[in-house]
């Protein structure tokens, strides 16, 4: 039997459920069910990360449906998180991630490990931190960090861009943002994040009446979430911390201020070999390749490849036999790359870490 998405018969919605449960209810009982174990065979499947059938989505929902009716709030938070677009990302994620690539290390002791061994945490007074703000040059990687964070906790990931808080023009900005942290704020196993967050709290100095009155926002709302007794990370990540409202860098508004730096050489390694393992390649010398890259993002590698990628499709597409990506091809394109960090903005970065970096 094919379900035909929501708009179902009493008498239609009663046989399914028969059918795929082999459960008799009330009509009228069975009419409201349907629909909510549509919205179930939904959620199962984001959290499952596969296609859930609808008999398998049926019999967990008669199984749980006691639990779900004690839990008020779960069918209001199914559709919240479709809503907000909330994705599993893969655990593998984490694992791409070089063990000396900044701030694994930071982000593993400091959030990863206080969630995931609580009673340890709680035992030496450790209290997991709920609000952070990710700072570092273009492509350095907190948009990737801030899913794998997900991925690893296996927890939702809303993405909120501060072009969706302006849809309905700027001055609306203060009021989409209460709006938003009021229903975030009944999520559950959640990582929000907040991409380029100069734009919506910029320093009160240079901003003007409508921006001042989106960090007295932000300045109402972390305590708030801080109260919450549920498990929810807010994320904040910046290019330009120095364009940050001061009054939100303060002690006591974010739990952690996070710098997502350069590469050193195994991290620059670990990504070009992931990318490399998608290559048509040959023989590639990485060292040599990875000693030019001295000053290369992540997004910049990444840059890299698909140049190099695009070069070995066009050639062979001209000359129509095999080509493999080699340490030539590699010389040849790098000097086209332009790396993003250069000497200053190193050393602009390294004064904001000792400036803000708190953790
Ligand atoms: N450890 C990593 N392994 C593979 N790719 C990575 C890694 N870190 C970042 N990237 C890639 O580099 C690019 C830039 O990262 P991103 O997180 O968008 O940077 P930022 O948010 O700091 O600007 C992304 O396309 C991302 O997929
Ligand atoms: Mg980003």
């Amino acid at each position: 039997m094919e379900s035909n998405g929501n708009i179902v018969s009493l008498e239609d919605s009663a046989k399914q459920i028969q059918y795929w449960c082999d459960h008799k209810f009330e009509p009228e009982i069975e009419k409201e069910l349907w629909p909510k174990i549509l919205q179930h065979k939904w959620f199962l499947s984001e959290k499952l990360g596969r296609d859930v059938g609808i008999k398998v989505a049926c019999l967990d929902f008669i199984e749980n449906v006691e639990r779900m009716r004690e839990d008020q709030h779960d069918e209001e938070r199914i559709r919240l998180l479709k809503e907000l677009d909330a994705q599993m990302v893969d655990r593998s994620v984490w694992d791409t991630i070089s063990e000396t690539q900044p701030p694994k290390q930071i982000v593993n002791k400091r959030i990863i490990l206080p969630l995931t061994k609580a009673d340890l945490a709680r035992k030496h007074g450790v209290i997991p931190p709920r609000t952070i703000i990710f700072f570092g040059p273009p492509g350095t990687g907190k948009t990737y960090f801030v899913r794998a964070i997900a991925g690893v906790l296996q927890w939702w990931y809303v993405e909120v861009s501060p072009s969706t808080l302006m849809a309905e023009g700027e001055n609306r900005m203060g009021a989409n943002l209460k709006r938003l942290m009021e229903k975030v704020r009944n999520l559950d196993e959640t990582v929000i994040f907040i991409d380029e967050f100069e734009e919506i709290a910029t320093t009160r100095d240079h901003a003007s009446r409508i921006d001042k009155s989106i960090t007295n926002e932000f300045i109402k709302q972390v305590p708030l979430l801080e109260k919450q007794n549920r498990k929810i990370l807010l994320v904040c990540a910046t290019n330009y911390i120095r364009q940050v409202d001061a009054a939100l860098l303060r002690p006591g508004r974010f739990d952690c201020i996070i710098p997502v730096g350069g590469l050193d050489n195994q991290g620059r390694q670990t990504i070009f070999e992931h990318y490399l393992s998608s290559t048509n390649r040959g023989e590639v010398d990485m060292e040599r390749i990875i000693s030019m890259m001295s000053l290369f993002t992540p997004a910049d590698i990444e840059y890299l490849f698909q140049k190099v990628r695009q070069d070995a499709f066009e050639r062979e597409y001209v000359k129509g036999e095999d080509y493999l990506v080699t340490t030539e091809t590699f010389l040849e394109m790098i000097p086209k790359v332009a790396p993003t960090l250069t000497d200053e903005i190193v050393d602009e970065f390294e004064q904001d870490c000792t400036r803000y970096t708190r953790y």
